[in-house]
């Protein structure tokens, strides 16, 4: 039995590889990440067309600003450059924005916070594509913050243990988002890195060995085929 029938609704990504791609071609680890925004744009449109509706896609994780304070310096300055460069593009092709992640944190430039909520704002109302940009983003942050927000709450309402155990996960930052059917990882790590830790429970994972700016739309194929050749069983048989 498989899969074959079963839609693909949200598929999460771990865009990894983009370092090695460029210390292959002997160009700075950037030039990389600027490669990779090829593959993000090429997997926007490949999910339009295939009717996935929601896309998560790990940009900056909690951990990445122990890299070189040039290389996170140049993420930035990356992330704003997109939104600048092609929001308005997204915009005109109904994808809806929402930044997941510890975004009050001082370590981010006020410029990006001020982007990342006007992105927000600007693609509110577009239905074709939801595009979650897990962005200085930590599940273990993630839970923290949960249980933080439950606690503070609980301190007013007086829940009940068992009112605590039901809206849990109501206390994330997006409880409204469906778990990911899907987790690709790119370039050969078999590892989640910090990465949804509690939505992915029942997700299948499929790494490739692909570097995530080589990713392409046949590659992608090959991703939605893996994934209904899947047997989710959830536990049952
Ligand atoms: C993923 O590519 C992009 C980010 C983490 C921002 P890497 O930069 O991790 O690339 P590798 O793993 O070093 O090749
Ligand atoms: C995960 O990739 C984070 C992002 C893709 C944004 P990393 O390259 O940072 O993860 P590790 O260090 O291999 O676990
Ligand atoms: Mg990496």
């Amino acid at each position: 039995m498989n899969n074959k029938e079963a839609s693909l609704k949200h598929l999460a990504i771990i865009m990894d590889g983009n370092g090695r791609w460029a210390l292959n071609k002997e160009l700075p680890r950037t030039s990389g990440h600027a490669e990779g925004e090829h593959s993000l744009s090429r997997t926007i449109d490949w999910a339009i067309s295939n009717k996935i509706k929601w896309l998560t896609v790990y940009a900056f994780s909690t951990e990445n600003w122990l890299r070189s304070s040039d290389e996170v310096d140049y993420l930035m300055f990356f992330n704003r450059d997109i939104l600048i460069r092609r929001r308005d593009e997204f915009n005109d092709k109904g994808v809806k924005f929402r930044f997941l992640g510890n975004l009050n944190d001082e370590k981010i430039p006020d410029e990006n916070k001020i982007l990342m909520k006007e992105t927000e704002e600007i693609t509110k109302n577009n239905s074709n594509l939801n595009l979650v940009f897990a962005f200085n983003y930590g599940s273990h942050n993630e839970i923290h913050s949960a249980i933080m927000k439950l606690h503070n709450n609980n301190l007013e309402k007086m829940l009940s243990l068992e009112e605590i155990t039901d809206s849990f996960y109501s206390n994330f930052q997006y409880p409204d988002i469906p778990f990911p059917d899907v987790l690709l990882r790119t370039a050969g790590e078999e590892r989640i890195s910090n990465f949804l830790l509690y939505q992915l429970a029942y997700t299948e994972l499929i790494f490739i060995d692909t570097l995530w700016p080589d990713v392409n739309q046949d590659i992608l194929d090959n991703v939605l085929l893996e994934f209904k050749s899947r047997n989710r069983t959830y536990g049952k048989n």
